[in-house]
């Protein structure tokens, strides 16, 4: 189990968004989220819904599945409805890209519903969660690790002012490592 420190909070307001852990009533919009081409064009292709639902009862249902600390639901404030995930997590050191020589360095992860993107919610709900995380943690590298073809999520990593530090080779694909520093998202 991971001891580096993480952030605390289990939920977290933004304007348009609410972060928060999943409930069991997340778990129909969850698996579309995890079974849309769309959305995993550039990590790995879609999982098969059969699959999906197999490692939700694995964990002990839906509600599990956030339970990780900074790792959070993307609801619509407004109707609570699940928009993505997020999760500020710790990129393993036996992966490839980091910048320091023990990785585990905080990296973000998140997927947002197809028919949510194009609305400034992605960017809304990293930008709340790090601001968060600059108030708790010390300083330190976060990174975004994400294919070079994915250009709407180099694009949210520049507008969150990420800088491309490096490209790897990563499942048959290169990949682009961006780099920003915690402190610089303290409100
Ligand atoms: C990556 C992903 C989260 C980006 O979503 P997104 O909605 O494009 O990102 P943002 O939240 O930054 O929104 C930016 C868009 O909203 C628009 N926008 C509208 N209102 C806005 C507002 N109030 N604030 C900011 N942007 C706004 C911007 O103009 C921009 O539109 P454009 O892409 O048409 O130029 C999404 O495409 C996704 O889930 N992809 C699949 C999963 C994936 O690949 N994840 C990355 C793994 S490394």
């Amino acid at each position: 189990m991971n001891r580096l420190p993480m952030l605390s909070a289990v939920q977290i307001a933004a304007e348009r968004v609410l972060l928060r852990k999943a409930r069991d009533t997340d778990r129909e919009r969850l698996i579309e989220l995890q079974t849309d081409p769309d959305v995993w064009t550039y990590i790995g292709g879609p999982r098969l819904r059969e699959d999906v639902e197999q490692r939700l009862d694995a964990i002990g249902g839906t509600a599990k599945a956030t339970a990780n600390p900074g790792h959070f639901v993307i609801a619509d404030k407004t109707t609570d409805d699940l928009l993505g995930t997020f999760e500020l997590k710790r990129r393993a050191a036996d992966e490839p890209g980091h910048v320091t020589d023990h990785g585990e360095e905080l990296e973000l992860g998140y997927l947002l519903r197809r028919d949510a993107w194009g609305a400034g919610l992605a960017f809304e709900a990293a930008t709340t969660v790090l601001r968060a995380a600059a108030d708790e943690l010390p300083d330190q590298p976060v990174l975004i690790a994400t294919q070079t073809a994915n250009k709407r999520s180099l694009g949210l990593a520049a507008r969150l002012g990420f800088q491309p530090v490096s490209t790897f080779e990563w499942f048959d694909a290169e990949q682009t490592l961006c780099l920003a520093s915690l402190h610089s998202f303290k409100g």
